[in-house]
């Protein structure tokens, strides 16, 4: 290797690559209504990993905790401080950090750790799972939202029809979607150190809710989010763009349950993890 040579994480670049900000902006009202379920008090100390721009971490910051986000991307970092600047948010601060590696943050600094489809995304899932609870305290919690593999709603089935049209992954390639497989989430946690009687799980929805038709937002994910933006790329090289732009339109349209067209209004499954350190 050349001394010249910097490694950069891949994932960095897949999600600095498009602008996640007009998907998450379609997350908003979910992100809230989860937030508002795991009993966040006043000074409370929270993590948010894999944190984008805030569709979690500002809500938390809302109901009075301390928040730190933690974001692999800079881009996101950027607009999640710019969001927490424009409420008034002094308790809410983005970083730049890999979810793999938190070596900037001190063990036990944290009541709750938090991660909505975000650290699920590392390529070291053991790794990811020993930091998240080396940084929270004894008592602490962390929580997690994973997509599910094989599901039959929108994100799961994304994925599905995408890696159809992309190269298959390098060999020991981890799928980010293990994270919904309670097994590999208790086999993971164990490793860390948590019995498997404080990890427990919850099948939960999540809404992506915007006020243009899903073929709009369709054109959203192949402009804006990283994922798809390389599954166009790689269907363009073959001369299939516009079969994968149609089976993504029929799977929006089919899971658009608002009942318009001109809205779309789509609930995904996901898993939630709930760890108690
Ligand atoms: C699907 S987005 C979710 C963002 C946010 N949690 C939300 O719900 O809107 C995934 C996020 O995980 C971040 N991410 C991916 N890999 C990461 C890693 N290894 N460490 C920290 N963040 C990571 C991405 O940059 C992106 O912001």
């Amino acid at each position: 290797m050349s001394t010249n040579t910097v490694l950069v994480n891949p994932n960095k670049v897949l999600w600095e690559k498009g602008d996640f900000t007009k998907i998450a902006e379609s997350m908003r009202n979910s992100g809230t209504d989860l937030v508002n379920q795991l009993g966040i008090t006043k000074g409370m100390k929270v993590l948010d990993l894999g944190c984008g721009d805030g569709t979690t971490a500002i809500p938390e910051a809302r109901l009075g905790a301390d928040v730190l986000g933690v974001d692999i991307a800079s881009n996101l970092v950027a607009a999640g401080n710019k969001r927490a600047k424009e409420e008034g948010l002094l308790n809410c601060t983005f970083q730049e950090g890999n979810a793999a590696n938190l070596y900037e943050l001190s063990a036990k600094g944290f009541d709750l750790v938090v991660s909505i489809f975000g650290a699920m995304f590392s390529s070291n899932p053991f790794d990811v799972a020993k930091e998240m609870v080396r940084v929270t305290r004894p008592g602490g919690r962390i929580v997690m939202g994973n997509w599910i593999p094989g599901d039959p709603t929108l994100v799961a089935q994304i994925l599905k029809i995408s890696s159809a049209y992309t190269p298959p992954p390098p060999e020991g390639f981890v799928s980010p979607m293990l994270w919904g497989v309670e097994s590999h989430v208790v086999d993971r946690f164990t490793a860390a150190g948590i019995a498997k009687e404080n990890i427990s799980f919850i099948k939960d929805s999540f809404v992506f809710q915007i006020a243009c038709s899903p073929a709009e937002f369709v054109n959203i994910f192949r402009t804006y989010y990283g994922p798809t933006m390389n599954a166009f790329d790689a269907a363009e090289k073959n001369g299939k763009a516009t079969e994968l732009q149609h089976e993504l339109e029929e799977l929006f349209k089919r899971e658009n349950k608002s009942g318009s067209n001109d809205v779309t209004f789509i609930p995904a499954n996901f898993l939630r993890v709930t760890v108690v350190c």
